[in-house]
């Protein structure tokens, strides 16, 4: 029995290969992966039901069409899996010979019967419907909870101390001085702060390079995110297939490594400053605790006004047959899960589609705690030798190990996986996300912030830096060439061997991670000018000061587009440079108002609040030097930014 089944195991093994290109002809033999019929004609019927389901193909003879299906959707690396579609049908219309009039019906039934009979007459295939889909009628009424109405008091209220606060700095408050509380959310301190230029501070001058790196790094995040607006809905599917095969689209699925650039900047900003503030303090153990709350405060008051409208206002916002699939689901996981957001260990839960692209936020933080350690414990020269190489080496092969114990693959921008945001697929999961795999550019950007420190104090530490010369310009084009290579682990052929992979998975990020030190170096000891000179550019402060709101607000907005849609996109260079042009313009366009009225002035409030307990806290008692200082000291450390223009409240600026 069981040398029965094992041959009937190779037998189907055998019989499915893999086809790895169909022409044009072939390929239109399959029934379309992604089909819509007209949404509000349907729902402005009387009755008028749309579903939007996911489908999958099956048959119960044998089908040499669904053979060539399977073995085509069998090549995931650049294939969908056209095994499983997804159609939006009306159903009172397309399917009303299987309703006749009974209005109690299950309507995936219906739909499965309705598909069952078209795609028996132009496929003959049958289908099997999933067990969740999407309905609506125009009858359907969006409950209003006790929760939409908090949230609706709470956005109130933020508008109203904004005005409160703006008209108090206007027309009361003549010196500067007033009510700290209500000064937060004046508008023309904002504004001022926003558009502020320029440090005193010659050091930090050096460092201005870093606004540049911000600023580009996040619109190509948002630039490689905008083209979800066609590959989650594309009425060519066959085109997307086929760009695996173009060269140019390679920055696109291998520019996932750009985020490695903000763990760096995290690292290298890190130990600048504790270096720099250790000059005239004492490091001291309690300065971790303190920090990683104040880095809580700085970071989440913004990400939970973004989860409160995720959960609340967003439902409000729009209809359309994608809307359930794209926004629906992120509303009700951000419900279900959007606690882990909160305390940043969504990287570590792997079916929330609530805030996918906050898994940064949450590795950095993950990251952060461990360079305040290593940063506070390992003070003197020494110890930083013995512990920073050997982090180093152990975050190097780590996500080798991982790759070769789980049989990961190597890189995770497959057609199937951005079809359901990423969900689901374990290179992502276990290889991509995870704070401790991203180890390596976080602690070898501890070491340039060190060397940043040494050689700002005494150039001559830097002086080998210098020789390397032209290697400074060929940063930038290798880096170019670096994430096009990634087009070799896309090409028509089985997964290449496990030891590839794991090497791979090594290698990546540490070579990305090199040129960015490179970068770092040449940028701020000037022995490059070419990029310096754009990195420091004036005009990326404001876009840099941005980014994290810009961050925090994009895929909701690419969400929300996308669940507005009623026709599906075409796939394409132009289509994807229109998207992503349109969608960074939107991104900056809406960042304005969130950082003017609810990143800066939540954190300038949050902020006084502390400073105000303190100081009645100072006046109930003896004066308590202490407990300033080192309050002091863990908001200095906590403040990574580099601007700092001396004001007290120096968490309101950038940072991601
Ligand atoms: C597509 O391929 C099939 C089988 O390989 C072949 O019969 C057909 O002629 C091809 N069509 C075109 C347009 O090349
Ligand atoms: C394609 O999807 C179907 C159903 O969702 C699944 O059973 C099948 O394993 C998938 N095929 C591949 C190659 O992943
Ligand atoms: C309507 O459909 C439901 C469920 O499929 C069934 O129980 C009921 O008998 C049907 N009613 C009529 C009038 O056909
Ligand atoms: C549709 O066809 C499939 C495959 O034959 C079958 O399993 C399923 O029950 C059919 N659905 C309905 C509603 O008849």
């Amino acid at each position: 029995m069981k040398r029965i089944f094992f041959t009937f195991l190779t037998v189907i093994q055998l019989s499915y290969g893999v086809i790895y290109r169909l022409n044009d002809s072939e390929y239109l033999r399959m029934p379309p992966l992604y089909y819509i019929e007209d949404y509000d004609s349907c729902i402005y019927q009387q009755n008028g039901t749309y579903c939007y389901a996911g489908i999958d193909l099956v048959s119960d003879t044998p089908s040499e069409l669904l053979q060539m299906i399977h073995e085509y959707s069998e090549h995931t690396t650049t294939h969908y899996n056209h095994t499983h579609i997804n159609h939006g049908i009306c159903l009172t219309k397309t399917c009303k010979q299987f309703i006749q009039g009974n209005k109690t019906v299950d309507r995936r039934l219906v739909l499965e019967r309705c598909l069952n009979e078209s795609l028996w007459r132009d496929y003959k295939l049958k289908s099997r419907v999933d067990r969740k889909i999407f309905c609506r009628t125009l009858d359907d009424t969006i409950n209003i909870n006790t929760g939409d109405i908090a949230a609706a008091v709470f956005f109130t209220l933020i508008i109203l101390l904004n005005v409160i606060g703006s008209l108090y700095d206007f027309y009361y408050v003549k010196e500067g001085e007033g009510n700290r509380f209500l000064l937060c959310f004046s508008l023309k301190r904002n504004w001022k702060k926003l558009m502020s230029q320029g440090t005193g501070d010659q050091n930090r001058e050096r460092l201005k390079g870093f606004n540049g790196l911000r600023a580009l790094s996040i619109m190509i995040v948002i630039l490689s995110h905008a083209p979800m607006l066609i590959v989650l809905i594309p009425e060519n599917p066959h085109g997307l297939e086929k760009t695996y095969y173009d060269i140019s689209f390679h920055i696109f699925y291998n520019g996932t490594l750009i985020v490695q650039t903000f763990f760096m900047m995290t690292g290298c900003l890190m130990a600048y400053n504790v270096r720099a503030y250790a000059e005239k303090n004492e490091l001291t153990w309690t300065m971790i605790p303190k920090g990683i709350m104040l880095r809580w405060l700085r970071l989440t008051p913004a990400y939970a006004v973004m989860m409160i409208f995720s959960m609340t206002c967003m439902k409000f916002v729009g209809s359309g047959p994608f809307w359930q699939d794209n926004v629906g689901v992120h509303i009700y996981d951000c419900y279900h899960y959007g606690w882990w957001n909160i305390v940043y260990l969504n990287n570590y839960i792997d079916n929330s589609q609530c805030m996918v692209e906050a898994w940064y936020l949450a590795s950095d933080m993950q990251l952060y705690i461990l360079g305040l350690f290593v940063c506070i414990l390992a003070k003197t020269a020494r110890s930083r030798k013995t512990v920073l190489p050997t982090l180093y080496i152990l975050g190097f092969f780590l996500p080798g190990i991982i790759t070769y114990l789980m049989d990961l693959d190597d890189v995770h921008v497959f057609p199937e996986t951005f079809r359901y945001y990423f969900i689901g697929n374990s290179t992502f999961n276990h290889s991509f996300k995870p704070g401790h795999t991203n180890i390596p550019n976080f602690i070898f950007g501890l070491a340039v912030g060190n060397l940043i420190y040494e050689g700002l104090k005494d150039e001559k530490k830097v002086e080998k830096f210098k020789k390397l010369g032209f290697l400074y310009h060929l940063t930038f084009p290798t880096g170019l060439v670096f994430l096009l290579c990634g087009i070799v682990f896309y090409g028509d052929r089985p997964r290449p061997s496990i030891y590839i992979r794991a090497v791979a998975a090594c290698l990546m990020r540490p070579v990305f991670g090199l040129l960015l030190a490179l970068i770092f170096i040449g940028m701020v000891f000037k022995f490059e000018s070419l990029y310096r000179r754009v990195l420091e550019w004036d005009g990326w402060q404001i876009p840099a000061r941005l980014s994290y709101s810009a961050f925090l607000i994009h895929v909701s907005i690419i969400r929300t587009f996308l669940g507005m849609k009623t026709t599906l996109s075409r796939m394409g260079m132009v289509e994807c440079a229109k998207e992503a042009s349109a969608i960074i313009f939107i991104t900056f366009l809406i960042a304005y108002p969130f950082w003017l009225f609810i990143e800066a002035p939540l954190n300038q409030a949050i902020l006084n609040i502390f400073n105000l307990s303190n100081k009645n806290k100072r006046n109930d008692k003896a004066p308590n030097d202490k407990i300033d200082k080192i309050k002091e000291q863990s908001e200095k450390i906590s403040v990574i930014e580099l601007d700092d223009d001396g004001n007290k409240n120096k968490h309101e600026h950038m940072r991601l």
